[in-house]
């Protein structure tokens, strides 16, 4: 089958793949309403042209470096999500080329299959950030903190939007557990395992409703929900790495984040997967950017599928928006060849959609150029 776009990947991808990882990859919280509406949002918006603006030369160059030295190609980048090798035997490898091969930024799982050091060889500058779920104890995430420092990643982004776990229906009913055989690389001895995104606890098969893994006590390494703003203190006195928070969904969080020292912020509901009935994503973009007021970066993911959805992220504030199911389709769909059709597709249609819009560069996108629905349309 010949594909043409992200769409089209996810699609050749769905009719190869067996039903429970599809569910795994596709599904969400709940009645996966916040899934719908993140992509939904981007419908909400449409895009206000100018001609006559000489558009020969489009770049979708970022408006300024997401790390200093580090010139990506565009404002897009590889959201963290677990477990590569569920889609390709490479695993992150595999992405990490392809992000490297486009340069691209990459974020990689705390439950990557690769360690963060064997990923981190293969993406070179490409790999930024490195995923943390915070857990109850301490010395676990100390010890992924410095490993993640030593291997030269830039910045720590903490994940906080999973104090507990999603209630996930479709894997409950698929009794969804890793292949045997799959574990998450960044702990070997299996000690270190959590309950986020898969069971890995061999005690534990199911974690559907009511035997959510993260409801049960006395495991050294489960996250954290006593989690609050003022350990980002002590994430920043235990590493010299930047440390960025994903999930921020509200200005009083935004607020909170800047005044505890947060070098960054990433509007992110885990592609519907934790709270379902959140706000979709790009609807929380522009109190997020109001609160923070220009004082560190705001970073944005859910639901991401098109060039365009990427232009309206951007118009809204975004400073880079981030992909995360498109990159297992594509991992699935030719390993790092098809992550990079998925890049390529994303990079065309954003650098086209800006040609036909009239701006040449991303610093001149803003939100002159959208208008939301209203009722003429
Ligand atoms: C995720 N995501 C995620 N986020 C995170 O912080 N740590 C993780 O380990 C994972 N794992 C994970 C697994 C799978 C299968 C998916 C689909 C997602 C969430 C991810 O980083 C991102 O926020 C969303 O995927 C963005 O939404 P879209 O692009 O998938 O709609």
């Amino acid at each position: 089958m010949s594909v043409f776009n992200i769409d089209d990947i996810e699609q050749a991808v769905r009719s190869k793949l067996d039903k429970a990882t599809w569910d795994f990859w596709a599904g969400g919280a709940n009645d996966l309403i916040t899934i719908a509406e993140n992509k939904a949002a981007y419908e909400e918006y449409r895009i206000r042209p100018r001609y006559m603006r000489d558009v020969t030369n489009v770049s979708t160059a970022p408006k300024k470096p997401l790390f200093s030295g580090l010139d990506f190609t565009v404002p897009i980048g590889i959201a963290p999500s677990s477990m590569h090798k569920l889609a390709h035997h490479e695993a992150e490898a595999a992405t990490a080329r392809a992000a490297k091969a486009h340069n691209w930024p990459m974020a990689i799982s705390s439950y990557s299959t690769l360690s963060l050091e064997d990923a981190k060889e293969a993406a070179g500058d490409s790999l930024v950030f490195f995923q943390l779920y915070v857990f109850k104890n301490r010395d676990t995430s100390t010890d992924l903190v410095r490993r993640a420092e030593k291997a030269g990643f830039k910045a720590v982004l903490v994940t906080i939007d999973s104090p507990f776990l999603g209630l996930r229906f479709a894997e409950a009913r698929n009794k969804f557990t890793l292949p045997p055989g799959l574990a998450p690389g960044n702990f070997a001895d299996g000690r270190y395992a959590g309950p986020i995104d898969f069971a890995v606890d061999s005690k534990s098969k199911s974690k559907g409703p009511g035997k959510n893994d993260a409801l049960k006590d006395g495991k050294p390494n489960i996250v954290d929900p006593a989690l609050v703003f003022e350990d980002i203190k002590w994430l920043k006195s235990i590493t010299k790495m930047q440390v960025w928070l994903k999930g921020v969904m509200t200005a009083e969080d935004a607020e909170a984040a800047v005044a505890a020292g947060a070098d960054g912020v990433w509007v992110s509901n885990h592609g519907g997967r934790q709270l379902d009935q959140c706000l979709p994503t790009l609807h929380a973009l522009p109190e997020v950017v109001a609160a923070v007021k220009g004082k560190i970066p705001v970073h944005v993911d859910g639901g991401v599928r098109r060039g365009s959805d990427v232009f309206k992220a951007l118009a809204l504030g975004a400073d880079f928006v981030w992909i995360g199911r498109p990159v297992l389709w594509g991992l699935k769909y030719d390993g790092q060849a098809g992550v990079e059709l998925v890049e390529r597709f994303l990079e065309d249609e954003l650098k086209l959609c800006m040609a036909l819009s009239g701006t040449a560069s991303v610093k001149d996108i803003n939100k002159s150029y959208l208008t939301h629905r209203g009722p003429t349309w």
